[in-house]
Protein backbone atom coordinates (compact mmCIF):
# COMPACT_ATOMS: atom_id res chain seq x y z
CA UNK A 1 0.00 0.00 0.00
CA UNK A 2 1.27 3.42 -0.87
CA UNK A 3 2.73 5.56 2.32
CA UNK A 4 0.82 8.25 3.74
CA UNK A 5 3.17 11.60 4.12
CA UNK A 6 1.66 14.79 5.86
CA UNK A 7 3.68 17.84 5.45
CA UNK A 8 2.74 20.31 7.85
CA UNK A 9 4.48 24.27 7.04
CA UNK A 10 4.89 27.44 8.08
CA UNK A 11 6.42 30.65 6.67
CA UNK A 12 9.75 28.93 7.39
CA UNK A 13 9.50 27.46 4.05
CA UNK A 14 8.31 30.47 1.84
CA UNK A 15 11.38 32.47 4.12
CA UNK A 16 14.21 31.57 1.33
CA UNK A 17 11.54 32.75 -1.80
CA UNK A 18 11.48 36.19 -0.31
CA UNK A 19 8.56 36.20 2.27
CA UNK A 20 8.86 37.28 5.89
CA UNK A 21 8.05 35.01 8.71
CA UNK A 22 6.27 36.26 11.66
CA UNK A 23 8.60 35.75 15.01
CA UNK A 24 12.18 35.29 13.52
CA UNK A 25 14.34 38.24 13.90
CA UNK A 26 12.78 40.92 11.12
CA UNK A 27 9.72 38.97 11.09
CA UNK A 28 6.48 40.76 10.63
CA UNK A 29 4.90 40.63 14.19
CA UNK A 30 8.28 42.96 14.87
CA UNK A 31 6.96 45.42 12.87
CA UNK A 32 3.32 45.46 13.16
CA UNK A 33 0.87 44.51 16.12
CA UNK A 34 -1.01 41.61 15.73
CA UNK A 35 -4.16 43.09 17.54
CA UNK A 36 -4.15 46.61 14.58
CA UNK A 37 -3.83 43.72 11.81
CA UNK A 38 -4.41 40.60 12.36
CA UNK A 39 -7.62 40.54 14.30
CA UNK A 40 -11.53 41.30 13.62
CA UNK A 41 -11.31 43.90 15.99
CA UNK A 42 -8.40 45.72 14.53
CA UNK A 43 -9.91 45.37 11.09
CA UNK A 44 -13.53 47.27 12.82
CA UNK A 45 -11.60 49.90 13.76
CA UNK A 46 -9.18 50.79 10.76
CA UNK A 47 -9.92 48.76 8.40
CA UNK A 48 -8.01 50.87 5.98
CA UNK A 49 -4.31 49.99 7.49
CA UNK A 50 -5.21 46.21 7.61
CA UNK A 51 -6.18 45.93 3.67
CA UNK A 52 -2.93 47.37 3.41
CA UNK A 53 -1.04 45.11 5.47
CA UNK A 54 -2.36 42.68 3.26
CA UNK A 55 -1.87 44.22 0.42
CA UNK A 56 1.08 44.77 0.14
CA UNK A 57 2.26 41.34 1.13
CA UNK A 58 -0.58 40.11 -2.11
CA UNK A 59 1.84 42.42 -3.97
CA UNK A 60 5.55 40.65 -3.36
CA UNK A 61 3.68 37.09 -3.51
CA UNK A 62 3.20 38.08 -7.30
CA UNK A 63 6.81 38.92 -7.28
CA UNK A 64 8.18 35.59 -5.37
CA UNK A 65 8.80 31.85 -6.82
CA UNK A 66 8.52 28.82 -4.78
CA UNK A 67 11.85 27.40 -3.90
CA UNK A 68 13.98 23.80 -3.17
CA UNK A 69 11.98 23.08 -0.49
CA UNK A 70 8.18 23.65 -2.92
CA UNK A 71 9.37 21.87 -5.16
CA UNK A 72 10.90 18.58 -3.30
CA UNK A 73 7.57 18.54 -1.07
CA UNK A 74 5.98 18.37 -4.39
CA UNK A 75 8.10 15.71 -5.91
CA UNK A 76 6.97 13.26 -2.85
CA UNK A 77 3.49 12.61 -4.89
CA UNK A 78 5.69 10.90 -7.46
CA UNK A 79 6.20 8.01 -4.63
CA UNK A 80 3.12 8.38 -1.78
CA UNK A 81 -0.08 9.61 -1.03
CA UNK A 82 0.61 13.49 0.18
CA UNK A 83 -1.17 15.96 1.61
CA UNK A 84 0.04 19.36 2.31
CA UNK A 85 -1.36 21.22 5.73
CA UNK A 86 0.25 24.83 5.77
CA UNK A 87 -0.40 27.27 8.20
CA UNK A 88 1.04 29.92 5.12
CA UNK A 89 -1.85 31.74 3.40
CA UNK A 90 0.86 32.22 0.08
CA UNK A 91 0.61 29.54 -2.85
CA UNK A 92 3.56 28.55 -3.14
CA UNK A 93 3.11 24.64 -2.66
CA UNK A 94 0.42 24.51 -5.09
CA UNK A 95 2.77 26.71 -7.75
CA UNK A 96 5.06 23.73 -6.98
CA UNK A 97 2.84 21.54 -7.64
CA UNK A 98 1.62 19.99 -4.93
CA UNK A 99 -2.09 18.85 -5.47
CA UNK A 100 -3.64 18.54 -2.16
CA UNK A 101 -3.24 21.80 -0.21
CA UNK A 102 -5.09 22.59 3.07
CA UNK A 103 -4.82 25.80 4.03
CA UNK A 104 -5.99 26.18 7.67
CA UNK A 105 -5.11 29.62 8.25
CA UNK A 106 -6.87 31.04 4.56
CA UNK A 107 -5.68 32.04 1.30
CA UNK A 108 -4.26 35.50 1.00
CA UNK A 109 -5.26 35.50 -3.04
CA UNK A 110 -9.03 34.82 -1.93
CA UNK A 111 -11.21 37.69 -0.92
CA UNK A 112 -13.70 36.98 1.23
CA UNK A 113 -17.06 38.96 2.65
CA UNK A 114 -16.81 40.56 5.98
CA UNK A 115 -20.77 39.72 6.28
CA UNK A 116 -21.04 36.28 5.22
CA UNK A 117 -17.71 34.14 5.37
CA UNK A 118 -19.36 31.42 3.09
CA UNK A 119 -18.27 34.04 0.52
CA UNK A 120 -15.49 33.53 -0.69
CA UNK A 121 -13.86 34.68 -4.26
CA UNK A 122 -10.72 34.46 -6.07
CA UNK A 123 -8.70 37.87 -5.92
CA UNK A 124 -8.25 37.02 -9.93
CA UNK A 125 -6.19 40.06 -11.38
CA UNK A 126 -7.30 42.83 -9.07
CA UNK A 127 -4.15 42.48 -6.68
CA UNK A 128 -5.80 44.96 -3.70
CA UNK A 129 -8.95 45.01 -2.28
CA UNK A 130 -9.56 48.91 -1.31
CA UNK A 131 -12.31 50.00 0.90
CA UNK A 132 -15.65 50.02 -0.66
CA UNK A 133 -15.06 46.53 -2.75
CA UNK A 134 -17.94 44.85 -2.05
CA UNK A 135 -19.50 41.77 -1.93
CA UNK A 136 -22.95 40.58 -3.10
CA UNK A 137 -24.67 41.11 0.05
CA UNK A 138 -22.89 44.75 0.52
CA UNK A 139 -20.28 43.81 3.23
CA UNK A 140 -16.80 45.01 2.66
CA UNK A 141 -14.41 42.60 1.12
CA UNK A 142 -11.12 41.34 2.88
CA UNK A 143 -8.54 38.59 2.41
CA UNK A 144 -9.58 35.27 3.30
CA UNK A 145 -7.18 34.68 5.54
CA UNK A 146 -7.99 33.48 9.08
CA UNK A 147 -7.01 36.20 12.21
CA UNK A 148 -6.48 36.25 15.79
CA UNK A 149 -10.01 34.77 17.49
CA UNK A 150 -11.42 33.56 14.47
CA UNK A 151 -11.94 29.46 13.89
CA UNK A 152 -9.30 27.78 11.80
CA UNK A 153 -10.42 26.15 8.98
CA UNK A 154 -10.76 22.78 7.75
CA UNK A 155 -9.00 21.32 11.28
CA UNK A 156 -11.34 18.10 11.70
CA UNK A 157 -10.03 17.04 8.43
CA UNK A 158 -6.35 18.11 9.15
CA UNK A 159 -6.61 15.99 12.15
CA UNK A 160 -7.82 12.74 10.44
CA UNK A 161 -4.68 13.26 7.80
CA UNK A 162 -2.38 13.26 10.90
CA UNK A 163 -3.83 10.00 12.34
CA UNK A 164 -3.46 8.65 9.04
CA UNK A 165 -0.06 9.80 8.72
CA UNK A 166 3.17 7.19 7.86
CA UNK A 167 5.35 10.10 7.74
CA UNK A 168 5.49 13.31 8.91
CA UNK A 169 7.43 16.06 7.79
CA UNK A 170 6.99 19.37 9.92
CA UNK A 171 8.92 22.63 8.24
CA UNK A 172 9.59 25.88 9.11
CA UNK A 173 7.29 26.74 11.35
CA UNK A 174 7.66 28.13 15.36
CA UNK A 175 4.72 25.28 16.47
CA UNK A 176 3.62 28.20 18.94
CA UNK A 177 0.12 29.10 17.38
CA UNK A 178 -2.99 26.65 18.35
CA UNK A 179 -4.58 25.05 17.74
CA UNK A 180 -2.41 24.78 14.61
CA UNK A 181 0.30 23.54 16.41
CA UNK A 182 -1.49 21.33 18.53
CA UNK A 183 -2.04 18.87 14.79
CA UNK A 184 1.82 17.62 15.41
CA UNK A 185 0.32 15.47 18.38
CA UNK A 186 -1.81 13.84 16.73
CA UNK A 187 0.09 11.71 14.17
CA UNK A 188 0.59 8.09 15.32
CA UNK A 189 3.26 6.83 17.81
CA UNK A 190 5.00 4.74 15.07
CA UNK A 191 4.89 6.73 12.74
CA UNK A 192 8.27 8.16 11.38
CA UNK A 193 8.38 11.97 12.46
CA UNK A 194 10.91 14.67 11.09
CA UNK A 195 11.11 18.35 12.21
CA UNK A 196 13.11 20.40 10.26
CA UNK A 197 13.66 24.15 11.54
CA UNK A 198 16.48 26.93 11.46
CA UNK A 199 15.33 26.65 14.93
CA UNK A 200 12.84 25.53 17.31
CA UNK A 201 12.29 26.11 20.67
CA UNK A 202 10.95 22.78 22.05
CA UNK A 203 11.08 19.83 19.56
CA UNK A 204 7.79 17.90 19.77
CA UNK A 205 8.09 14.11 21.32
CA UNK A 206 8.86 11.71 19.02
CA UNK A 207 10.04 13.60 16.24
CA UNK A 208 13.49 13.85 15.19
CA UNK A 209 15.20 17.39 14.70
CA UNK A 210 16.99 18.62 11.47
CA UNK A 211 18.29 21.75 11.83
CA UNK A 212 18.92 24.10 8.71
CA UNK A 213 17.62 25.61 5.39
CA UNK A 214 14.44 24.39 4.41
CA UNK A 215 15.99 24.64 0.93
CA UNK A 216 19.28 22.27 1.76
CA UNK A 217 17.83 19.60 4.36
CA UNK A 218 13.97 19.14 2.65
CA UNK A 219 15.39 18.26 -0.84
CA UNK A 220 18.10 15.49 0.97
CA UNK A 221 15.31 14.36 2.68
CA UNK A 222 13.26 13.37 0.00
CA UNK A 223 15.62 11.92 -2.03
CA UNK A 224 16.33 9.67 0.71
CA UNK A 225 12.33 9.33 1.43
CA UNK A 226 12.22 8.89 -2.04
CA UNK A 227 14.66 6.00 -2.45
P1 LIG B 1 6.94 31.74 12.69
O1 LIG B 1 7.49 33.01 12.18
O2 LIG B 1 6.34 31.71 14.05
O3 LIG B 1 8.08 30.61 12.69
C1 LIG B 1 8.88 30.39 11.57
C2 LIG B 1 9.81 29.24 11.87
O4 LIG B 1 10.54 28.94 10.68
C3 LIG B 1 10.85 29.53 12.95
O5 LIG B 1 10.92 28.40 13.81
C4 LIG B 1 12.18 29.71 12.19
O6 LIG B 1 13.28 29.22 12.91
C5 LIG B 1 11.92 28.84 10.96
N1 LIG B 1 12.62 29.30 9.75
C6 LIG B 1 12.79 30.56 9.29
N2 LIG B 1 13.43 30.57 8.12
C7 LIG B 1 13.67 29.27 7.80
C8 LIG B 1 14.30 28.62 6.69
N3 LIG B 1 14.80 29.30 5.67
N4 LIG B 1 14.36 27.26 6.71
C9 LIG B 1 13.85 26.55 7.76
N5 LIG B 1 13.25 27.12 8.82
C10 LIG B 1 13.15 28.45 8.85
O7 LIG B 1 5.91 31.22 11.58
P2 LIG B 1 4.72 30.15 11.73
O8 LIG B 1 5.09 29.06 12.65
O9 LIG B 1 4.29 29.80 10.35
O10 LIG B 1 -0.99 32.89 11.68
O11 LIG B 1 3.61 31.04 12.39
C11 LIG B 1 2.36 30.45 12.68
C12 LIG B 1 1.25 31.44 12.48
O12 LIG B 1 1.54 32.64 13.20
C13 LIG B 1 1.06 31.94 11.07
O13 LIG B 1 0.32 31.05 10.28
C14 LIG B 1 0.34 33.22 11.27
C15 LIG B 1 1.15 33.79 12.41
O14 LIG B 1 0.50 34.66 13.24
C16 LIG B 1 -2.01 33.71 11.39
O15 LIG B 1 -1.85 34.77 10.81
C17 LIG B 1 -3.33 33.18 11.84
Amino acid sequence: MTEKIVVFTGAGVSQESGLRTFRDMGGLWQEYSIEEVASPQGFAKNPALVLDFYNVRRRKLREVEPNAAHLAIAELERAFEVVVVTQNVDDLHERAGSTNVIHIHGEILMNRSSVDPTLRYPAGDKVEIELGDLCEKGGQLRPDVVWFGEDVLHFEASERHFREADKVLVVGTSLTVFPAAGLVRRAPYEAEKVVVSLDLDEVPRGFRFLRGKATEVVPSLVTDWMR
